[in-house]
């Protein structure tokens, strides 16, 4: 039997007016997109209209987030580094859901001008553990200390391009073993 293929949001974090990041996420979906396993989403945080506060009831906006959390099998979260954590557009964004994040994979495409984003990732595996959501090991770095003119061309490399099946490898295996997980037992949180 053929398994019908895991939906994968591709989470763009930052919001920033010029920002690089809907560059690398529209990549990494095309990288995930060639595949038979996986239905790709791109969720732009960009797009959704948060309230400045975190108010006492959800907003159609949020509560459309967390629907969308909530549909997808898999994460691929694309997150630059500022002043070396992930910036406050996806902390935000990241807290308008709970269960919906549980027992579900999630990988990390991260950017920056010094370690590719790692501080970012370091501090979003955190995150993440406490929502129990599964932090695959593997994960995309994109170095932009030189700047950002070739970044298109850097981005058609083999490497980047090989990164990123590893990590869909990953999000496919734990996407899979964990949907049926959630399928065979209700979630212990
Ligand atoms: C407020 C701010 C802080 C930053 N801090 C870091 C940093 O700590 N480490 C790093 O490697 N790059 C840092 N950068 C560079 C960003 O990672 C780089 O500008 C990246 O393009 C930002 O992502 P975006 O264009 O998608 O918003 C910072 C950029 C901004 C705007």
């Amino acid at each position: 039997m053929t398994e019908a293929p895991l939906r994968l949001a591709v989470i763009i974090g930052s919001t920033r007016e010029g920002r690089v990041g809907d560059r690398i996420a529209r990549w990494f979906a095309g990288q995930a997109s060639g595949r038979t396993d996986l239905s790709v989403v791109l969720v732009d945080l960009a797009e959704f209209a948060f309230p400045p506060g975190y108010p006492a009831r959800a907003t159609p906006q949020m509560s459309a987030f967390a629907a969308e959390v909530g549909r997808a099998d898999a994460f691929a979260v694309v997150t630059p580094e500022y002043n070396h954590s992930f910036p406050a557009s996806l902390k935000q964004a990241i807290d308008f859901a709970y269960d919906e994040w549980h027992a579900k994979p999630v990988g990390y495409v991260s950017y920056g001008c010094r370690s590719a984003g790692q501080h970012a990732v370091d501090q979003l595996r955190t995150v993440f553990t406490a929502l129990h959501a599964v932090s695959v090991r593997d994960g995309v770095g994109v170095d932009l200390l030189d700047g950002c003119a070739d970044l298109d061309s850097r981005l058609a490399g083999d490497l980047p391009a090989r990164a990123a099946q590893v990590l869909l490898d990953q999000l496919c295996w734990w996407g899979r073993a964990l949907k049926a997980a959630r399928a065979a037992h209700p979630f212990v949180s």
